[in-house]
């Protein structure tokens, strides 16, 4: 393709062959002080990834050989984070933030200072390849994009390729100055040093670059700082290169979404939104239902096996994975929790836990970390499990609360039952067997065991190991104390009633002796 064909060639065409770049430089040192916020800009999050996760995991699709993300606000926090999401990172501190030119040229320094080069303190160390430059703040872009850009700056020969888009409204970015005979690239204006006649035009700077690292470190070492800012621009660098005689070419972006850049708590909304319709649409291709899109969220760890089917007001989130033919909502929020084929989960929230194939959960059930639910086995209504492994096929069906425990397979756990595990300093483990009949108000005092088949008592408090086969009573014995009612309530409505009752019954008794017959019928 030519220097300066306006669109980004297909997939099918980019990418094969393109070598990969030498470095990505993510650009993450500004405030982001539109954020009105505590946490560094890059560092706020959608669909579960930090917007600088997804930079950097946009930047890995192009296996570069070195990634460098400058930081400068918030610097401890912004690296630390790099170190978590992605350690072979490098990181370079920009200490004032004197442009975006500035800011690469400080990556660049960190680059040469790896290749232990000496170089001389003026100059900014050369990078053989390619360098292609990106911000931190944009979390739509995209692999594919950045792989079409660098097939586009390599099968040119660009000495640099800019990501353009075509936007509705242009305000602020930098606008791509176009030679009106040729349409050839001649600079890039910012907005602030922009005539009115540039500010009419709607292609803008995307901010996302393709370099020849010798080239750019030579024209980083002639930007100057005499705009309106104050700055050493990045995109001055584009005129620099072109004055020298060299190829400068555009790409231009299909969908301006994918380069919009997060500056707001609007903007981070309306981005997540964008993502999260896209990783819907992706799984809705691939054969997962979902009911209600607009009420759906996911991150980007989330995965489905097909015929998934995921119900109205649901938040799937971290690396939860739900299994062929599995229904979960609605009304559900799952975090790191893996749903068996055909389970079927309801108005829960899990955290941590596996669901096995044909289980059931909720509705109204919170399953917290550490909680493994056998194949059809059964959480019902207003149970909550923690660090509980419960067997094939047992059902702990009403009002319960499961912790620390072992169940073994086909056991029944009665209504309104607590595995008691805490004694106000530690916690301890209940063990319950297989095939157990455990009655409805249970506690089972830990650590204690009830043996298979055993049976308890319902209202009883366990605090003795239950043999197997035994049936375990622990409650006390009922007493009941006649006419208390009539001599310590007279009069009143139970009293009454107590009454009436007891002359029906008398009557009945009477009716039976005369109607009743002795012929042995
Ligand atoms: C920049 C571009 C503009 C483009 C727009 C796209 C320049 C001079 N202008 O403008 O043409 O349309 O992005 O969004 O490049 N940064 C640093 N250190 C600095 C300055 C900036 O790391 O000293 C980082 C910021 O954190 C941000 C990125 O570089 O991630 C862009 O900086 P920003 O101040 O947002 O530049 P814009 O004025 O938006
Ligand atoms: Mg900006």
């Amino acid at each position: 393709m030519s220097s300066n064909l306006p669109h980004v060639p297909d997939s099918a065409e980019a990418g094969e062959g393109t070598p990969a770049p030498a470095a990505v430089v993510v650009l993450a040192a500004g405030e982001g002080t539109r954020m009105k916020s505590a946490t560094p800009k890059v560092l706020h999050e959608i669909c579960g990834r930090s917007l600088l996760g997804h930079v950097l995991a946009a930047a890995r699709e192009l296996e570069p050989e070195q990634v460098v993300v400058v930081v400068g606000h918030a610097r401890e926090q912004v690296a630390a984070h790099c170190a978590e999401v992605d350690p072979a990172a490098r990181t370079a501190v920009q200490h004032e933030q004197r442009g975006t030119g500035h800011a690469v040229r400080i990556a660049l320094e960190e680059l040469g200072g790896a290749a232990r080069e000496p170089v001389a303190s003026a100059a900014v160390p050369p990078v053989d390849g390619t360098v292609v430059v990106v911000c931190g703040d944009t979390p739509l872009l995209t692999g594919e994009t950045l792989r079409q850009l660098s097939a586009a700056h390599a099968a040119d020969g660009n000495a640099v390729t800019v990501l353009t888009a075509q936007v509705p409204d242009a305000t602020g970015y930098g606008r791509i100055v176009r030679d009106e005979a040729t349409g050839a690239v001649t600079a890039i204006v910012e907005h602030k040093d922009a005539t009115d006649v540039q500010r009419a035009i709607r292609e803008i700077n995307s901010g996302v670059f393709a370099f020849d690292g010798r080239l750019l470190a030579e024209a980083l070492g002639q930007v100057r700082t005499d705009n309106s800012q104050g700055e050493e621009y990045l995109t001055d660098v584009l005129g620099i290169l072109r004055a020298a005689g060299h190829r400068v070419g555009a790409a231009l972006a299909d969908d301006h979404r994918e380069i919009a850049g997060i500056n707001n708590r609007v903007q981070l909304a309306e981005a997540r939104g964008i993502l999260n319709d896209r990783l819907l649409e992706r799984a809705m291709l691939a054969g997962v239902t979902v009911v209600d899109p607009a009420s759906t969220w996911v991150d980007v760890g989330v995965t489905f096996g097909r015929d998934a089917v995921v119900q109205p007001g649901t938040q799937l989130l971290g690396s939860t994975h739900l299994a062929e033919g599995c229904e979960v909502g609605p009304h559900s929020r799952l975090r790191d929790t893996l749903v068996g084929a055909g389970a079927r989960v309801e108005f829960a929230v899990a955290d941590a836990a596996e669901v096995g194939a044909g289980a059931s959960v909720g509705p109204y059930a919170y399953l917290r970390p550490g909680t493994r639910l056998g194949p059809k086995s059964k959480a019902g209504t207003y149970v909550e499990m923690k660090n509980a492994s419960v067997g094939e096929g047992t059902k702990v069906p009403h009002l319960s609360y499961v912790g620390d425990a072992t169940i073994g397979e086909y056991t029944n756990i009665g209504a309104a039952s607590v595995f008691v595990n805490y004694d106000g300093q530690e916690k301890h483990h209940t063990t319950v067997g297989s095939h157990c009949r455990t009655g409805s108000d249970n506690m089972f005092v830990a650590p204690v065991t009830v043996g298979d088949g055993a049976y308890t008592a319902a209202g009883s408090v366990i605090t003795k190991d239950v043999p197997p086969g035994s049936l375990a009573v622990a409650r006390g014995q009922q007493r009941n104390i006649a006419g208390w009612v009539a001599r310590k309530r007279p009069g009143s409505a139970a009293a009454k009633a107590a009454e009436a009752a007891e002359e029906a019954a008398a009557a009945e008794a009477s009716g039976e002796v005369s109607g009743g017959s002795d012929d042995g019928d």
